[in-house]
């Protein structure tokens, strides 16, 4: 039963626009879906009508250690205690940068924003003023504000054939769209504009994340090349395949990253690091943020790296990750059910032959108390009990299906 929040869902309707300020988040199988969240306890949420879901959305990613942790919470609240923000800065700020600095191997220096977007245009702001460019590659999706070339990585609900709306020209014309792992496109661009790139921004494709071992390297040196700077867009990737994200995992040094989601578990906040020269320009070509500093995010990054190195997070992601992994390929295979979870264990994706068979399954799991999003992912309070329960219902899920195409 899900009335009264598809009821309370409704009514929102009439004050906030599409019923969420975040486009992923809108609920759309009416009286399937919980429309709304009211409560998280680890692995798992409640809905308004109090049906509980073992949650593999996990806020599109940053519940990375689970939810209403506490030794994460206490933290927050010992600080909000204190204050939440000040004139001056607080002493968390540079214990949270030198924390940064010593897991993530790009890390030289360190600055914070809130959103992931916001970073990312700090970067693309730094490498412009740095290297006297203007052009830019992106790769994948770098956020909304950073949307400004039609082609891959559209925001959430936008098609790629669709026209550009509220971006000048004169600015589109400054921004490029590439595929992720199709090296002879990245080079043949680099042949005709790489005098004038600036950067690159790469965030890594879910589906296919196991090329960047071959890609980003190669990507890494036409940078090189061509004196353009490579940012590593490492929202997603960063604390889930590794602290460092996929720089860190495939081994190699961009000279920027921006850093997001999971590294606070939830708090908002983002971080934008790398080399010193680059960083150090923030200030000097006047990127600031009045809640750069707050501190309740800052306690929680703080709690959560700590965290992380103490009980080995990125394993734990990788491993309960994988298990869910094969364990849905098998039940797919089993039954002859036209999909495939792809990627790395950490964040994988489904891939469905035809959406309606998307539509089915998502719903079927919604009423057999599990909530997806096409990437799934999980956080450290997954244990392998909550795995093999979600094993179950999946299973339960596709024999529902596979029973109403018999009849
Ligand atoms: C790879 C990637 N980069 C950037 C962003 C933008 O982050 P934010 O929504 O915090 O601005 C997202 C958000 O989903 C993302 O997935």
């Amino acid at each position: 039963m899900r009335q009264e929040g598809w009821r309370q869902y409704k009514e929102s309707l009439k004050y906030l626009a599409s019923g969420s300020s975040t486009s992923s988040k809108i609920p759309i199988y009416e009286n399937i879906e919980p429309p709304l969240i009211v409560k998280g306890k680890g692995c798992r949420v409640w809905d308004v009508d109090g049906n509980e879901y073992i949650d593999f959305r996990n806020a599109l990613g940053p519940v990375s250690i689970g939810y209403s942790i506490d030794q994460i919470n206490s933290q927050i609240k010992e600080q909000l205690d204190n204050g939440i923000i000040f004139g001056h800065p607080s002493p968390i700020e540079g214990e949270v940068a030198k924390l940064l600095v010593e897991n993530i191997p790009c890390a030289e220096k360190v600055r914070f924003l809130k959103t992931g977007g916001e970073a990312i245009s700090a970067c693309i702001k730094i490498a412009r003023a740095f290297t006297g460019k203007n052009k830019i590659v992106h790769c994948g999706y770098n956020g909304w504000l950073n949307n400004l070339a039609l082609g891959e990585g559209m925001p959430p609900g936008i098609s790629k054939s669709q026209p550009l709306r509220g971006v000048p020209q004169q600015i589109s014309s400054l921004h490029f769209t590439l595929p992720w792992a199709v090296i002879e496109r990245w080079i043949k661009l680099f042949e005709k504009e790489g005098n004038d790139i600036a950067a690159v921004v790469v965030a890594s494709a879910y589906q296919d994340m196991e090329k960047g071992e071959d890609f980003l390297p190669q990507v890494r040196e036409l940078t090189r090349r061509y004196d353009s700077l490579m940012i590593m867009d490492e929202i997603v990737t960063g604390f889930r395949l590794a602290i460092g994200g996929a720089h860190q995992y495939f081994n190699f040094l961009p000279d920027m990253a921006v850093f997001g989601k999971a590294m606070a578990n939830g708090m908002p906040i983002s971080a934008y690091l790398g080399k010193s020269e680059l960083i150090e320009l923030a200030r000097e070509i006047g990127i600031s943020s009045t809640f750069g500093g707050e501190t309740l995010s800052l306690a929680s990054a703080k709690a959560t790296i700590r965290f992380y190195t103490e009980n080995e997070v990125t394993s734990h992601l990788w491993q309960m990750g994988n298990l869910l992994k094969d364990g849905i390929n098998e039940i797919f295979k089993r039954y002859n059910f036209p999909c495939e979870l792809k990627g790395f264990g950490p964040c994988p994706q489904f891939v469905f032959k035809d959406d309606l068979m998307k539509d089915r399954f998502f719903q079927g799991c919604y009423r057999n108390g599990v909530s997806f999003y096409h990437v799934v992912y999980v956080n450290y309070s997954h244990k392998e009990k909550d795995i093999e329960e979600t094993l179950e219902r999946v299973e339960e899920t596709i024999r529902e299906l596979k029973d109403e195409d018999a009849r």
